[in-house]
């Protein structure tokens, strides 16, 4: 997905000189607590480890991992994933930096991860989810047509606890029924 670009934004894989940036944008525990696996106080050093995640895990072929780039700056925004199951379906999660907030990029970034997901990679189903105290991130899901399914218990091993989250999901059928098939 790097060679994918949208209106406004732009994607790379992470590397350790974007660690200082991920730092700087994710020490907010307004982003961490709706966040499942991320740590929290957040140290210097959770940036660089999720950016090793990144590698093994895209070099292991259990998913891709990127940064949200501003198309026309190369600011980091935020980060988005996908994340393989078994049986063609992945899972996603994403987050921004604050200021990055209300402008539309989550959705933006998403449509263009599952063009990717169903175009590029023929994946069956790709689902996501969220606690029902995110609202935003419920209705990012709701505009790119991701439909509510129930709820699951998702373990936080960042609070040492489990959650309720609300599951969404879309099969490739509402994604061709949606974007003509449109390959990403
Ligand atoms: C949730 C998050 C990703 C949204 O990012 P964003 O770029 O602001 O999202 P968008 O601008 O694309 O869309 C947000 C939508 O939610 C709506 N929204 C925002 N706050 C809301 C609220 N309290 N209640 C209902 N809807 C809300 C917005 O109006 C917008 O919908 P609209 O376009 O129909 O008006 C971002 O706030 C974030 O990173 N939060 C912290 C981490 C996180 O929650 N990650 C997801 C975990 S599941």
């Amino acid at each position: 997905m790097e060679a994918v670009t949208t209106e406004r934004l732009a994607f790379k894989q992470p590397e350790l000189a974007d660690g200082d940036a991920l730092f700087e944008r994710m020490n907010d525990f307004d982003i961490v607590k709706f966040l499942t696996s991320v740590p929290w106080p957040y140290r210097r050093a959770d940036a660089d480890a999720y950016i090793e995640r990144a590698r093994s895990g895209r070099a292991e072929g259990n998913g891709h991992y990127y940064l949200v780039l501003d198309k026309a700056t190369r600011a980091i925004l935020g980060t988005v994933d996908l994340r393989f199951d078994p049986e063609e379906t992945a899972h996603f999660g994403y987050w921004y930096a604050k200021a990055a907030w209300g402008r539309g990029y989550a959705s933006e970034a998403l449509t263009a991860l599952l063009d990717f997901g169903f175009g590029s990679l023929g994946l069956r189903n790709i689902w996501g989810a969220a606690m029902p105290q995110n609202p935003a991130s419920i209705r990012v899901m709701e505009k790119c047509g991701l439909t509510d399914v129930g709820r699951i218990e998702v373990e936080r091993p960042n609070f040492g606890d489990a959650v309720e989250m609300v599951k969404l999901n879309m099969r490739r059928a509402d994604w061709l029924a949606r974007s003509g098939g449109a390959p990403a």
